[in-house]
């Protein structure tokens, strides 16, 4: 970590990525952060988020990804994504004091100069990374605010060892449901999410059909589908939903995540019929429609970890120079929970 906003260290885009990851597609800049400005702080960050989506930003048709909420990568920029640090400098019309621990979206650099209003004042007592920069709050809104998880339900979380749904599992479970299922890569991940997480049974990508490992691990069926993923996952989930069940889609990895490129479209087919038979509600939901609810997963994460009845898994590694690395195993699947660079 460098001592000065003077000697500033920055990961730039070099060129577009072109499918995987390669190391030649980043470089770290040096730079340096100017004095604020009056509106601005200067942060020296101490973590930051490295998440999947970046993969799409930095390719270079990602302009053509409509509706999607950050903005392309260009070779020269400097990526961005969701931080933690303390305010080193403040402009002379902020009321953030210096000292202070603030969350903002200038990640992937050791010092951020940012808009004072797009700070984020956090608890300094408890300031677990994971629990700020972590999608528990996403998981949280979903299954509280795009779909309502019900006492006894049987809910089935695509994609349960990731940044989302490693947290939806567990919340799923503490709002009431009975019997949770989740989906991974391999039974390595699988084990692992059986004994950390909770659940009560994980079908894998590598262990045969889906739709049959699905039935034999949710034999009654499923109330509530919490879906990362899209495709064939999705499709066998809507086959064995039973009426009245409640789907939240957040993502759609196996087009965010196709190794030959990435992108926002992951057609599927869906028998319409059971949807409108069974009286299935699918309610699409990003987290961005429900910014009040991180106070309230802020104060509900506080009671369970109390109460030890949640794990926040995170995939930390040190220092600015991990960082494309860590991007790079993410889009991989070789991590669990939510991938954080500390600095
Ligand atoms: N709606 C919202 O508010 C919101 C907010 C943030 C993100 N999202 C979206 O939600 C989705 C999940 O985000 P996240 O941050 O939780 O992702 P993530 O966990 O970081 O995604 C990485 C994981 O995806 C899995 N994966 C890799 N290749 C795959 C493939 N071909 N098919 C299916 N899964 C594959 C791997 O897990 P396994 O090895 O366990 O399979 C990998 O570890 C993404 O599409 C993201 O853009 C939505």
């Amino acid at each position: 970590m460098s001592a000065s906003p003077n000697n500033n260290r920055e990961v730039k885009l070099v060129r577009h990525v072109k499918g995987a990851i390669h190391p030649e597609d980043f470089a770290i800049a040096d730079t340096i952060v100017p004095p604020p400005g009056p509106y601005n702080v200067v942060v020296r960050n101490r973590w930051f988020r490295v998440s999947i989506s970046t993969r799409l930003m930095a390719q270079e048709d990602a302009k053509a990804a409509e509706g999607i909420p950050f903005p392309p990568l260009n070779p020269g920029d400097t990526l961005a994504d969701g931080a933690i640090g303390e305010v080193v400098q403040a402009g002379s019309a902020c009321s953030l004091a210096v000292g202070s621990l603030v969350m903002h979206p200038f990640g992937w650099r050791e010092y951020a100069s940012v808009p004072e209003h797009d700070c984020r004042l956090i608890d300094s007592d408890d300031p677990d990374p994971a629990a700020y920069l972590g999608h528990g709050w996403t998981a949280y809104a979903a299954l509280t605010r795009g779909i309502q998880v019900k006492n006894g339900d049987t809910v089935f979380v695509s994609s349960g060892a990731g940044a989302i749904g490693s947290m939806a599992g567990q919340i799923a479970r503490l709002l009431g449901a009975a019997r949770v299922v989740g989906s991974t890569s391999t039974r390595e991940k699988a084990g692992w999410m059986q004994d950390e997480l909770g659940y009560d049974a994980v079908v894998t990508r590598d262990g045969g059909p889906i739709a049959e490992q699905l039935a034999k691990a949710a034999p009654e069926g499923i109330d509530v589908i919490v879906d990362m993923v899209g495709g064939d996952q999705l499709a066998a989930a809507i086959g064995l939903a039973k009426d009245g069940a409640r789907c939240v889609l957040l993502g759609a990895l196996t087009a965010e995540l196709n190794p030959d490129k990435a992108s926002l479209q992951a057609p599927v087919t869906l028998d319409s019929c059971q949807i409108i038979f069974k009286g299935m509600t699918l309610q699409g939901f990003s987290a961005d429609h429900a910014p009040d609810a991180f106070g309230l997963w802020i104060r509900d994460l506080k009671t369970w970890k109390r109460q030890g009845r949640i794990h926040l898994p995170a995939a930390t590694s040190k220092g600015i120079e991990s960082a494309t690395s860590a991007l790079r195993q993410a889009c991989a699947g070789q991590l669990k929970g939510v991938v954080l660079v500390e600095l």
